[in-house]
């Protein structure tokens, strides 16, 4: 009896999905003494399309929260005030781009000459 080899199977690769994105805001001490609760619920009364809205803990940035972090692009915002949501929202989360006078100075380091 002729023994048959067993077929290889072609592996299977995992799908890859589209990350959602995240915005993450502190609500940690600092940046709730700075505003951080009125960033958060502002942030979540958008409606923004395949973007999930969260509190975080604190990220380590307090001297300059409201801490706003953005995943998986990894767009740090700082000092997020209410009057900033909208194009953040517009212009980042809705077009892609991020908002460069709100990029934290500390993760974002630009070199001007
Ligand atoms: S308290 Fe918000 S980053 Fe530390």
């Amino acid at each position: 009896m002729a023994q048959t080899q067993p077929q290889e199977q072609p592996q299977k690769q995992p799908q890859e999905q589209p990350q959602e994105r995240c915005v993450m805001v502190c609500q940690h001490t600092s940046c709730q003494r700075n505003g951080s609760a009125e960033v958060l619920k502002q942030f979540q009364n958008q409606n923004i399309p395949g973007v999930t809205i969260t509190a975080s803990g604190c990220m380590g940035q307090c001297s300059t929260g409201p801490t706003v972090r953005v995943t998986p692009d990894e767009i740090w915002y700082y000092r997020v005030l209410p009057p900033d949501i909208p194009q953040i929202v517009q212009q980042h989360l809705i077009e892609g781009e991020p908002v460069q006078n709100k990029l934290h100075p500390r993760i974002h380091q630009r070199i001007s000459y």
